[in-house]
């Protein structure tokens, strides 16, 4: 089944329900989650309100990211949050600091996944090579799911672009893809995009997709999307 996150980035908690409300459709061959970020767990209330959610897969996107200890002990702080289906860590922060991630976020609940950030879908090749990497984005990409594999998480975070490098190294692992938009849509920050329907051909078993959705309205936007994938 491939399944549809639609990232809640918002601070507004009836912003978020309009979202959930207008988009939590029942589609053939795919699964709609609910991805929340930053901006939504920061927000008064918003922890609290993911908390609650029920009977819909939700996606945590706090990208960890830090020391293993300090991201141990920031997992550790989740612990009441049981309907927790996913959540992410940066490959970047290194191989000893994932696996400490992965060890306790089954702590939260043993089937929650962890996925592995690799490259921002809103870095380009030039911003890439300017924070001080050699590699291009593909090879990046291809070591950051080595890595991912070798502690055993469950998927990896990267762009469309890259999934079809990926398949061989993440056999079994998900692989999933934000910089989605909706054909004729505006990219704005984001920098390596494609369309859902090119993502899932590329191979995604599952995208992430935000403002293509939740500008205008939401309703509107999920149909135009689950058309473009017929
Ligand atoms: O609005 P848009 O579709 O660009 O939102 C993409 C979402 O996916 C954001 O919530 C962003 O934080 C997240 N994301 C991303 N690129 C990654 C990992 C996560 O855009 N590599």
């Amino acid at each position: 089944m491939r399944k549809i996150f639609v990232a809640c980035d918002t601070s507004s908690i009836p912003k978020a329900k309009t979202v959930i409300r207008g988009t939590n459709l029942k589609i053939k061959n795919y699964k709609i989650g609910y991805k929340f970020g930053l901006e939504f767990f920061y927000s008064a209330g918003g922890r609290n309100f993911i908390s609650k959610l029920k009977r819909i897969p939700v996606f945590l996107d706090l990208k960890i990211n830090d020391i293993p200890n300090t991201a141990t002990a920031a997992l550790k702080s989740l612990r009441d949050l049981k309907n927790i289906n996913y959540i992410t860590v940066h490959i970047n922060g290194g191989y000893e600091m994932i696996k400490c991630v992965k060890k306790e976020a089954k702590k939260i609940n043993k089937n929650i996944k962890i996925l592995g950030v690799s490259v921002l879908t809103s870095l380009s090749p030039r911003a890439f090579k300017a924070i001080g990497y050699k590699k291009t984005i593909k090879d990046t990409v291809k070591l950051h799911a080595k890595l991912a594999r070798k502690a055993k998480l469950d998927g990896i975070i990267c762009s469309a672009h890259e999934v079809k490098y990926l398949k061989k190294i993440c056999k079994g692992m998900e692989i999933i893809t934000p910089g989605i938009r909706l054909s004729g849509d505006k990219i704005q920050d984001q920098k390596r995009v494609t369309t859902p329907l090119m993502a899932f051909k590329n191979g995604a078993n599952a995208i992430v997709i935000g403002r293509s959705i939740t500008i205008g309205n939401p309703k509107l936007n999920m149909q135009k999307l689950i058309n473009s994938l017929s």
